[in-house]
C-alpha cells in the first residue's frame, strides 16, 4: 500500500537537522524550513509551521535530540524539555513525546544521550505512521459498511486538518478515507474551513487534492445544515487530547459538529492514536485550552474585518463530551467514547 505521506518532517541521516514543510505557506507554496536546534523546533511549533498533535510531538522529540547534540548535560536536557513543552498547551502528544525521549536518555552517559534521543525520535516518527495505518484499517470498516448500506460515494464531513499534514503519514481522521480511496470505495469529503487559521481550507483541501480524493469546501457553519439535509453519512475528526472518560478535545468547532451530528443521528467518530490519550486526566473539563492571538480573528489574511479595538476571545480548541460521539477509532480498534470503552481496549491503563 502506498503511504499517503507528504514528507511533513524529514530527519537528516547525519542526525544534525530536520527539514519540515512550512505549513503556514500552504497552499500557495510548498517550502521547507531547516531546524537545527531546540530553539528552531520550538519556533516552528509556536508559529504553527508544524501543527497537528502527532507532528508537534515528533518535532519536539527531534528538538530535544538537537539540544543534546549541543549539550548533553542534565541542565540542558531540562531546559530544552521546558522550552519545547511550553510551545503549545493542548495537544498531549507534545508532552508525551518529550517525556518519552527524556526517560530514554536521562540514565545514559552524557556521550550516549544525543544519539539515543535521535533514535527515540525516529521511533516515535515511525510508530506514528504504523499507528495511523492501523487506526485507518479499523475506520475503513465503517466506511465499507456505509458504502454497502447507504450510498456511494460515502459522504464524510471532517473539520480542521487531522490529515497526513498533521502527522508523519496517513493522518488520523484521513487514514480511513485514504484507505477507502485506495480500495476504490467511492468517498466524497466535505471539508469544514476551520476559522480562524483555516486548516481545513488551506491544508485538508491541499492534501486531499494531492491524493486525488474528491472533496468540497464549506464554511464552518454549514456542517450542521448539511447534516440536517441528510447530505452527510459520517463525521470524522481528529483529537488533540482525549481524557480517561472519552471526552475529546479538538479544534474549535468540533463540539458544534458533534451537537449537530447527535441531533441528526449522523455517526461521528474521533480518530485517536493512543499517543493522544491523557490517562492522567479524568475529564475534558480539566484540559487546558489554548487561547491564541486576537489578530488571527480580527485580521485574517492581513485584512481587518472588525472595528479596531474590538474585544476578542480566540479559543483554539473545544471539548466534546464523549456521550455525543458514536465512538473512538484507535489503533487497537473502535470503542465507545467512555472510560469503559477506552479501558476495554487499553486494559493496562484501567484503574485499580
Ligand atoms: O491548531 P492545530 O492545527 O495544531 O490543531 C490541529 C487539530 O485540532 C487536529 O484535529 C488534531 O491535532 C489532530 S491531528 C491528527
Amino acid at each position: 500500500v502506498k503511504i499517503p505521506e507528504l514528507q511533513t518532517l524529514r530527519a537528516s541521516s547525519a542526525r544534525d537537522r530536520v527539514e519540515i514543510v512550512d505549513q503556514t505557506r500552504l497552499p500557495h507554496a510548498r517550502e521547507t524550513v531547516v531546524l537545527a536546534s531546540a530553539a528552531d523546533a520550538a519556533h516552528a511549533i509556536r508559529a504553527m509551521q508544524v501543527r497537528g498533535a502527532p507532528l508537534i510531538g515528533a518535532t519536539a522529540a527531534y528538538g530535544l535530540a538537537l539540544a543534546l547534540r549541543e549539550d548533553p548535560s542534565d541542565a540542558a536536557l531540562a531546559a530544552a524539555h521546558a522550552l519545547l513543552v511550553a510551545t503549545r498547551p493542548t495537544a498531549v502528544n507534545l508532552r508525551w513525546a518529550l517525556d518519552r525521549v527524556r526517560a530514554r536518555v536521562s540514565h545514559l552517559d552524557l556521550a550516549a544521550r544525543a544519539d539515543a534521543a535521535w533514535t527515540e525520535a525516529d521511533a516515535i516518527a515511525a510508530e506514528d505512521v504504523a499507528t495511523n495505518h492501523a487506526l485507518g484499517k479499523h475506520g475503513l470498516r465503517l466506511i465499507q459498511r456505509l458504502a454497502e448500506e447507504r450510498r456511494s460515494p460515502v459522504q464524510i464531513l471532517t473539520h480542521c486538518n487531522a490529515g497526513a499534514l498533521a502527522t508523519l503519514g496517513w493522518g488520523t481522521a484521513t487514514a480511513p478515507i485514504y484507505l477507502a480511496h485506495i480500495a476504490r470505495i467511492p468517498v466524497h469529503v466535505w471539508v469544514s474551513e476551520t476559522r480562524p487559521r483555516l486548516q481545513g481550507s488551506r491544508l485538508t483541501t491541499w492534501e486531499l487534492r494531492a491524493h486525488g480524493v474528491p472533496h468540497t469546501l464549506v464554511v464552518d457553519a454549514a456542517g450542521a445544515a448539511l447534516m440536517r439535509q441528510r447530505r452527510i453519512d459520517l463525521v470524522l475528526v481528529g483529537a488533540d487530547r482525549v481524557t480517561r472518560n472519552g471526552d475529546v478535545c479538538n479544534k474549535i468547532g468540533t463540539y458544534a459538529k458533534a451537537l449537530a451530528a447527535h441531533d441528526n443521528d449522523v455517526p461521528m467518530y474521533a480518530a485517536v492514536p493512543s499517543t493522544t490519550i491523557d490517562w492522567a486526566l479524568d475529564s475534558g473539563d480539566a484540559v487546558l485550552i489554548e487561547e491564541r492571538d486576537a489578530g488571527e480573528v480580527l485580521n485574517p489574511g492581513g485584512e481587518s474585518i472588525a472595528p479596531a479595538g474590538t474585544s476578542v476571545v480566540n479559543l483554539a480548541f473545544d471539548v466534546t463530551p464523549g456521550r455525543l460521539l458514536t465512538g473512538l477509532i484507535t489503533e487497537r480498534g473502535i470503542c465507545a467514547a467512555s472510560a469503559s470503552g477506552l479501558e476495554g481496549l487499553f486494559p493496562e491503563h484501567a484503574h485499580g
